[in-house]
């Protein structure tokens, strides 16, 4: 296993972090790292804002239900950004652009791109002794923050990443088995037997970690979220504004 792996294979999601600011120099590594990401077409369709405003953080985390946004060492929030690349455009081209824009794969591929930022810079600052969480919650803060942020059309927020230095070590999470995961040719439906097979383990998991214990499994969780009323709002492709 070399280094990389190693560092992935470590991954735990970390919400509690010892009062420690990252260094502008950390700051500057992590987004360098996000950047080097592929991206479809080469667009780039994403932007990191780094979230030092400490009421704007304060209201990330009571909105999100989660106190790690405002305890981190440095908040990133990660964009969907299909306005920059229309910054060299003349107003007929932009127009023509914006066309194209309202189609949901220039959504998805924008999210993919930076979604395969977010993770460069997980895994960056893992690798450097840090921790961190990706907070989906932010989203509680809509539309809101869009305007604390000053964001303009085309830039969509998707997830917060709360990084710091770790003051807790929780037991890994497990993982589904590989046969519920990697199929060969043709998807396997055959799912039932591995998935209780896993929630067997995941309520092991959950029964004996040293923090927040509960009985618990994985499809019970799942399902008990999925059959109940989400506070999500219809899907739409249009961007904000
Ligand atoms: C898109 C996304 C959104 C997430 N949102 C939240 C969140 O709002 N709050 C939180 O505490 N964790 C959040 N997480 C972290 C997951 O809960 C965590 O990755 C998952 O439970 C697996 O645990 P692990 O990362 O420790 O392996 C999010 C992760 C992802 C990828």
């Amino acid at each position: 296993m070399n280094e990389v792996i190693r560092t992935i294979c470590n991954h735990r999601s970390i919400r509690k972090f010892k009062n420690v600011p990252l260094t502008p120099e950390q700051v500057e590594t992590i987004v360098r790292a996000a950047q080097m990401a592929p991206s479809s077409a080469y667009l780039q369709p994403f932007a990191v804002i780094g979230v030092t405003d400490e009421s704007v953080k304060k209201q990330l985390a009571e909105r999100s239900r989660c106190p790690a946004l405002g305890d981190c060492g440095y908040l990133f929030l990660f964009c969907a950004d299909l306005y920059r690349i229309m910054a060299a455009a003349t107003d007929e081209e932009r127009e023509k652009m914006k066309a194209n824009l309202g189609f949901s794969y220039m959504h998805s591929t924008a999210v993919l791109s930076a979604a395969l930022a977010l993770q460069n810079a997980n895994l960056a600052a893992e690798s450097m002794g840090l921790g961190a969480v990706i907070v989906g919650g932010i989203n509680s803060a809509l539309p809101e923050l869009d305007e604390w942020l000053d964001l303009p059309e085309y830039v969509i927020p998707l997830v917060g990443l709360a990084v710091g230095t770790p003051d807790e070590w929780p037991e890994q999470k497990p993982r589904l088995p590989l046969s519920a995961v990697f199929f060969e040719n043709k998807y396997n439906r055959r799912l039932k037997d591995a998935v209780e097979q896993f929630d067997r383990e995941v309520e092991s998991y959950y029964e004996t970690r040293s923090d927040n214990k509960q009985k618990a499994n994985w499809s019970g969780k799942i399902i008990a979220m999925l059959t109940g009323d989400l506070p999500l709002e219809p899907y739409t492709v249009s961007a904000n504004a």
